[in-house]
């Protein structure tokens, strides 16, 4: 039998001798308790929120878990009078095998040295297995990573990516939390059994809720991609508003439940001020630890500029998306290199740079949504990776990244206390400076002035939301999110 390895849980209660009242289609275990102590009595009746059928089930007692040392769950205690844990949803790790497809206790698959333990039926005997198997791999600790929106397009190209190993490396296993909404959540169910099918030893916990309260428990890295669409007739500062209030509650759940160094990557459009508004609700995390995603714009930049060249888009280097994720974005021409050279003596034509590139790259969502008649998904799972990847490993010498980060206190001018794209770079340990060797002439600074008054203006409009009094929105323009036109 292989290893199967979602069941391998260091902060799991686990059913013993549960298969003959299992549902058939979910072996239920659960996942991190939100209650300071849990008694056997909290956790039958947070059974019995799921399933009846669970009443009877032998529940082990919390010294029989492995221990994973449990977040402090400090900020924890803070939630405790409005939100009283027999209330509060469990999130569950789900498995399709059902009993009937459980043939025989998997005894004989316990290694030797292994702890036998008679009472686990079929799959759940592989969580002892895999105990065991971990000790011999020189495999680094368990990380936490919640992902929101999980059930929609662009997490059904990133999950998987995650739990192959591909992004935090092959010795790296991961937890997933995934968050879904009412709606989304059968779909979030579907997603769930496909990363349990697809048997990645590196993934050891998946758990999905609905709840960021729950599902950010001692997140070590939220990639919160999850927002509304504007829809028919809807102003950008109705978005703005609709989408803010998510961040919001995400923001304020980040600060209460996930790791204090969490690092916050924020997809959902419009993704700068979404990720202003979240920082501004999580105090007690670092304003740098949270970023915007404007990689997807770096990547595309790249990919016009070696067409433009005839040069292959591991030649560019140093390219910088200034401001907003939107139509007022500027991709810096002037400090991009190919070759190693500047961009200007590799591309002489100026107005092409100016105009075609420019445009290109800030309508490039827009383009790509007429095409496939919803907006990139398989694109922004890349760089979503990629952004992930700049930031926990060195950045090549001279090189930068592109991220939406905290403006406050950077050297090059630009107003403060707005979430804004400039050229990072990271010694690899998730933490990221600003790039200092960097030019500017009138024209980039002319660009980057529209697109930090668009920015400035959206945090006036969602002034309710961050805590600094009331809204108040005069949106220069009615400027695009890329997909927007
Ligand atoms: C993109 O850049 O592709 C997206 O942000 C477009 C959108 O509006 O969803």
């Amino acid at each position: 039998m292989s290893s199967h390895p979602l069941y391998i849980s260091k902060a799991v209660y686990r059913l013993s001798r549960s298969p003959p009242s299992f549902p058939s289609s979910s072996c239920l275990l659960l996942l991190s308790f939100p209650c300071l102590t849990l008694h056997s009595s909290h956790l039958s009746m947070a059974l019995l929120e799921i399933s009846p059928s669970y009443a009877g089930s032998r529940v082990l007692p919390p010294n029989d878990l492995s221990s994973r040392p449990i977040n402090p769950l400090l900020a924890f205690k803070n939630r405790l009078p409005s939100l009283p844990c027999s209330a509060r949803r469990i999130p569950r790790i789900l498995c399709s095998v059902s009993p009937n497809q459980v043939q025989a206790p998997v005894l004989s698959a316990t290694p030797a040295g292994a702890t036998s333990k008679r009472e686990c039926f079929g799959v759940f005997c592989t969580t002892y297995d895999l105990k065991a198997a971990d000790k011999t791999k020189s495999w680094k600790g368990l990380i936490n990573i919640a992902v929101s929106g999980a059930a929609g397009m662009i997490s059904n190209h990133l999950l998987f990516k995650l739990a192959s190993g591909e992004v935090f490396g092959p010795d790296q296993p991961i937890a997933l939390k995934l968050l879904g909404s009412e709606r989304s959540f059968q779909a979030l169910e579907g997603v769930a059994m496909e990363l349990e099918d697809s048997l990645y030893p590196l993934l050891r916990e998946v758990s999905i809720g609905k709840d960021p309260y729950d599902v950010f428990q001692d997140a070590e890295w939220a990639l919160l991609i999850g927002a509304k669409p504007r829809g028919p007739g809807m102003e950008r500062a109705g978005l703005l508003d609709i989408n803010g209030q998510i961040f919001a509650e995400q923001g304020k759940a980040l600060n209460d439940v996930a790791s204090r160094n969490v690092k916050v990557i924020v997809v959902g459009n419009p993704c700068n001020t979404n990720a202003l508004i979240c920082l501004k609700n999580a105090p007690n995390i670092p304003a740098k630890n949270f970023h915007a995603l404007t990689r997807l714009d770096e990547n595309r930049a790249k990919c016009q500029l070696a067409l433009k060249a005839g040069v292959f888009y591991d030649k560019v280097s140093n390219m910088t998306i200034w401001g907003n994720h939107s139509t007022t974005q500027v991709p810096d021409f002037l400090n991009a290199k190919i070759n190693g050279m500047p961009v200007t003596k590799v591309i002489t034509d100026v107005k092409w740079l100016k105009e075609e590139f420019t445009e290109r790259v800030q309508k490039r969502g827009g383009v790509l949504i007429q095409k496939w008649g919803r907006s990139s998904a398989a694109s922004t799972a890349v760089s979503i990776v990629d952004a992930i990847r700049s930031l926990i490993t060195p950045t090549p010498e001279g090189d930068w990244f592109s991220s939406g980060v905290y403006s406050t206190g950077n050297p090059y001018g630009i107003a403060e206390d707005i979430v804004f794209s400039m050229p990072c770079r990271s010694k690899g340990d998730g933490d990221y400076e600003l790039a200092k060797d960097v030019i500017f002439d009138d024209y980039l600074r002319e660009r980057i002035k529209k697109t930090e008054a668009e920015l400035l203006a959206e945090k006036r409009c969602v002034a309710h939301l961050t805590g600094e009094g009331n809204a108040y929105c005069d949106l220069p323009e009615d400027t695009m999110l890329p997909g927007e036109q």
